[in-house]
């Protein structure tokens, strides 16, 4: 009954891993909750309220499909003064979450059996969007070159179907950010070869001390004009349950990724749009800076207390979004261990919650959120450590 595409499409194991750890801990689990893709913290109450406002004066109609015109005004304005992307509104596409205007994005820029680059590790859903679009995700694995790709890299796999260049910066799951000359670089080479640079830039307004965020649409002109910017409210504005994201493009991809989204879902909910409009109307760079610098500690902790506890073993430091990425492998036993292995092992024996990399092609890491409470980052630390103390793995049997 199954086509071929839905098939060979699991469901999101991040989302499921998720659900589960939930259900547990509804069910009384003593469980510390590192798996999870959202902050902890509470939507701006500024943008609660312009939901309310918005019911109680009946904007609870279809919105133009791209989205209110003065949330794409205002979405462009911000793009323009926090990133310096010179965008006009029309080239603003309001979307039911980041996470739309990605899927759509496939669709509207490849042929079936075009090709997409894109770096391992990579956030979970990336390569399953490509396929359903038709298109063929080539991942190329970064772990030789601190995880970030490399032009070298991309020219190796250039071929005459190679259509996009895909981009997450800062990452999920490594939380790694591109300088600007890296980023030069890349670009030069997707303006040189006619590709379209995809760049999700979702954790771009959560880059902690000392690291600097740029938009890849910011460099120049002409690598705008061959860039699509996806980003969204879930994430700098803790507004996931809102479903608010949006790609800023090229005048005619723009058009393009309204027409699909207006035969497939509609503009997104109405009220989440007049939530993030009011988010953005009293928006403050303090506020914005509050979240960020309470998220570095946040990383501080963590990294602090990760690199304490060998055989984990820290591969990165994150630099922006709430990700730590972690190399597990030091705590094998067994040939067939892997990060699910351990995942489980630390879910089991510890009540502490990870991610298993296999699903963001790194099966010897596991992700840890630092978007949970100071408390929580320092009771799973005690917890890890005393597992640690109790099991034998390969290090030291
Ligand atoms: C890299 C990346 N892109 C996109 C998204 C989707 O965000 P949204 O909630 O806006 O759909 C996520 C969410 O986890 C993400 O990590």
């Amino acid at each position: 009954m199954l086509s071929h595409r839905a098939q060979i499409l699991p469901a999101s194991s991040t989302a499921a891993l998720d659900a589960h750890i939930k259900s547990l801990l509804a069910d009384g689990a003593d469980i510390i909750n590192l798996t999870g893709g959202e902050l902890d913290f509470p939507t701006p109450q500024q943008a609660t309220d312009g939901a309310h406002q918005a019911i109680d004066a009946g904007h609870t109609r279809y919105t133009a499909v791209a989205g209110l015109t003065e949330l794409r005004e205002a979405i462009a304005q911000r793009l323009n003064t926090h990133w310096g992307c010179a965008y006009d509104p029309a080239q603003i596409v309001t979307t039911n979450g980041a996470k739309q205007a990605l899927a759509q994005l496939f669709t509207v820029l490849c042929e079936p059996g075009d090709e997409v680059l894109l770096q391992a590790p990579h956030w979970v859903s990336f390569p399953h969007m490509i396929r359903l679009a038709g298109a063929t995700p080539v991942v190329i694995p970064t772990g030789d070159t601190g995880f970030k790709i490399t032009p070298e890299q991309i020219q190796a796999r250039l071929s005459p179907r190679t259509k996009v260049l895909l981009l997450n910066n800062p990452s999920n799951p490594t939380g790694l950010v591109y300088t600007e000359r890296e980023l030069r670089d890349l670009a030069a080479l997707a303006v040189e070869n006619g590709l379209t640079i995809v760049s999700d830039e979702i954790y771009g307004d959560l880059v902690h001390d000392g690291a600097i965020f740029t938009a890849v649409a910011s460099l120049s002109e002409e690598i705008a004009a061959h860039t699509v910017t996806v980003a969204g409210f879930s994430k700098t504005y803790a507004m996931t349950g809102w479903r608010i994201g949006y790609a800023a493009a090229p005048l005619p991809v723009a058009k393009a990724l309204s027409a699909v989204q207006g035969h497939t879902s509609s503009a997104p909910s109405s009220i989440s749009q007049h939530a993030a409009l009011a988010a953005l109307a009293e928006d403050t760079d303090t506020e914005l800076a509050r979240r960020s610098r309470e998220l570095g500690t946040r990383r501080t902790a963590l990294r602090d207390g990760l690199n304490s506890l060998p055989p984990l073993r820290l591969a990165v430091e994150p630099q922006g979004g709430f990700f730590a990425f972690v190399d597990v492998s030091g705590l094998y036993r067994r040939p067939e261990d892997d990060a699910a292995t351990i995942a489980q092992e630390l879910l089991e024996q510890a009540g502490v919650a990870v991610m298993p990399g296999q699903d963001f092609a790194a099966p010897h890491h596991v992700r840890m959120s630092y978007a949970v409470s100071s408390s929580d980052i320092s009771q799973a630390l005690d917890r890890i450590s005393t597992y640690l103390k109790t099991t034998t793995h390969r290090s030291t049997s």
